[in-house]
């Protein structure tokens, strides 16, 4: 949907009018605990509630995982939705007059909202209709089809709501068009009819096909997977995009999975439509299917907002061509995996069968198996390297290594990068131990930055765009930044009296923040004036309407017991996060000034050797002094 830029005055008000615990309720039981409600958290599993909802302030936020934000916010990440759409959507609920920018968008946006909720309807429609059709005398094959060779109950048929599309050219459109009334434009955009190439009309995109309802999180249909009962190509048949189906943003069965996610902690994703349908009858139902496609960044996040350790298997077809579907699958995933921040196995069934082959003749319990045992995804890229490789053959060994090591020059964090120096060390050392130390040394010098002769994947986040003013952050410096930049921007934000003293202090000291989305976030703080007494609020608002990665900083705009009593400590806390930093930003000269010093040739430069080594050495000193100044360790504190 176009998104319309809303009239300020049309979101202020939706803010005043749509009360949060009015708009919580609907979707969270609330009960009244002091001054705020408290309830479970619909974003996360859990028994006891840390869900709360603070009338006072019009915000939400969870103990547990961390999301808050206004009434906006949560029926935007409930719902999945833009901006635009709910507060649109709350205006209407509210009665609050909606203005556009310009006058004349408003009619069209209005239309387009309907439009929606129409196309839910005739969606919800056809999707009976198909189920209907399935129990008459023209879809017995089709059930005959479900029940014998997918061997599938009538409990599953149901959950599922398959049905059977008939095979007339016209069926779903008379339906429809005919006696439901249904617009024939609107029938078009759910993407059921397509016009006649000549002689004008209509026909049906789906003609004798099994039925396979694509719903949202939210149970709703949004498209259809068509499965052929001959030999006709293609085998399946998908909706078209439309206004409600996008086929990279939706994972089927998602609806019925996401409790099962979150119980298990553990979200699998298989290829097939049926391999899903099929686990879920077999009792697994922590399944969602990819609709045959590379897996996107937006899917994965998608299941993992439901399991709290990021937990991912992806149980692909193994295919013939000896390359393994996976491996494309995987697509933009690879970043979020190396960067440690999926949790990504990967499951190969065993004889290339797919999930619901092997259910044919194997447990619930096996499969279970299979998944715990899947190895995890460096594991299985190591296998891969390996697979038909003879170590003992000169040629094999070099191109082997060679792939370990652009492979380990990809992991980010640095102990996972450690772990899997010496897992491969130990595999090519062939059995013989004494070789590992000789083996981990190699595999140091051919990943370390200076050998740079082939580059690493750059693994960077999309708002990652700042280098020029930071030299890498290194992972142990990162724990430790996050903390001590959170802090000091959580203390700014709350604190208005600490704000000229931190503002002093990073100017005096020349700091910067490190983390990119820190930065962003300070970019944002001062860019509103410093007596804003409203600066979260402020700051949500335009969160909203910018980033998605509002995830990242978002806790900093709340506080638990543990923050208060940090916030109290203030100054000592300040001081404490701003050395921190200062160190940092010194450690990074300091080992910059000694590698100059130590590639300049003493004899040919002795001055500019002089220069360096007065540098590094004075960074040194300052370094020793910040050490001494920190009374107490910035990690006591958070
Ligand atoms: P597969 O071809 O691997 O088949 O498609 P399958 O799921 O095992 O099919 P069955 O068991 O013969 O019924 C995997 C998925 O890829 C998408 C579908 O989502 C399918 O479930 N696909 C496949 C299509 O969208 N179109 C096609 O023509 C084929
Ligand atoms: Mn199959």
């Amino acid at each position: 949907m176009q998104i319309p830029r809303l009239h300020p005055d049309t979101i202020e008000e939706v803010k005043q009018r749509a009360d949060i615990v009015d708009v919580v309720s609907e979707y969270v039981v609330l009960r009244k605990r002091g001054k705020d409600f408290v309830g479970l958290c619909p974003f996360h599993d859990e028994k006891s509630p840390s869900f709360t909802v603070s009338q006072t302030k019009q915000m939400y936020y969870c103990f547990g995982c961390q999301a808050g934000g206004n009434a906006i916010k949560f029926v935007m990440d409930v719902g999945k939705r833009s901006f635009a759409e709910v507060v649109l959507d709350l205006a209407r609920r509210y009665q609050v007059p909606v203005q556009t920018l310009e006058p004349e968008q408003r009619q069209e946006l209005q239309r387009q909202l309907s439009l929606r909720e129409q196309l839910y309807e005739v969606l919800a429609s056809t999707a009976q209709f198909y189920q209907h059709a399935l129990r008459q005398s023209a879809g017995q094959k089709a059930l005959q089809y479900l029940k014998s060779d997918r061997i599938l109950k009538e409990e599953t048929i149901q959950q599922f709501g398959l049905g059977y599309a008939p095979a007339g050219w016209e069926t779903v459109y008379r339906y429809l068009v005919d006696s439901k009334h249904y617009p024939v434009q609107l029938v078009e955009k759910a993407g059921l009819i397509k016009p006649r190439k000549e002689g004008g009309g209509y026909y049906d995109v789906f003609r004798d096909r099994l039925m396979i309802p694509i719903r949202d999180i939210q149970g709703r249909v949004i498209g259809f997977g068509g499965r052929t009962l001959t030999d006709e190509q293609p085998k399946y048949l998908n909706s078209p995009e439309t206004e409600l189906f996008s086929k990279g943003k939706t994972l089927f069965a998602l609806d019925h999975a996401k409790s099962g996610i979150s119980q298990f902690d553990q979200a699998v994703v298989v290829e097939g439509y049926f391999d899903a349908i099929a686990l879920h009858a077999a009792g697994i139902n922590n399944v969602v299917a990819s609709l045959g496609t590379a897996l996107s960044l937006d899917q994965v996040r998608l299941v993992l907002r439901y399991t709290d350790s990021k937990q991912l298997v992806l149980n692909f077809d193994a295919d013939n061509a000896g390359t393994n579907a996976a491996s494309r699958a995987i697509g933009e995933i690879a970043e979020l995996a190396y960067m440690g921040e999926v949790q990504l196995k990967i499951l190969n069934i065993p004889d290339g069968k797919d999930a619901d082959e092997y259910l044919h003749n194997h447990s619930p319990e096996d499969y279970r198996q299979l998944l715990i045992n899947a190895p995890l995804w460096l594991n299985w890229q190591i296998d891969q390297i390996l697979k038909d490789r003879d170590l003992k053959q000169p040629t094999d060994f070099q191109q082997v290594t060679q792939s370990i090591v652009k492979l380990l020059k990809n992991i980010v964090n640095k102990d996972t990068q450690n772990y899997y120096i010496s897992y491969c060390a130990e595999i090519l050392s062939l059995g013989d131990s004494r070789l590992i130390p000789l083996r981990v040394e190699n595999l140091l010098t051919q990943i370390s930055p200076a050998n740079n002769t082939s580059q690493p994947i750059q693994i960077k986040k999309k708002w990652e765009n700042n280098k020029a003013s930071q030299a890498t952050v290194t992972t142990s410096d990162r724990g430790l930044l996050e903390r001590a930049e959170g802090l000091l921007l959580r203390i700014y934000l709350h604190c208005p009296e600490q704000r000229q003293t931190i503002l002093n202090a990073l100017e005096e000291r020349d700091l910067q923040f490190s983390l990119s989305h820190h930065r962003f976030l300070w970019q944002k703080i001062i860019e509103l004036t410093i007596e804003q007494v409203d600066l979260i609020s402020n700051l949500q608002d335009r969160y909203l309407e910018l980033a998605e990665d509002l995830n990242l900083v978002s806790h900093l705009f709340h506080l638990n017991e543990k923050n208060k009593k940090d916030i109290m400590r203030t100054p000592q806390v300040v001081q404490a996060a701003i050395a921190c930093m200062e160190r940092v930003m010194r450690e990074k000269r300091y080992r910059h000034f000694l590698e100059l010093w130590q590639e300049t040739d003493p004899e040919a430069e002795p001055e500019r050797w002089q220069s360096y080594y007065q540098a590094f050495y004075n960074e040194k000193l300052q370094l020793q002094e910040l050490d001494r100044q920190r009374q107490f360790s910035i990690t006591d504190l958070v």
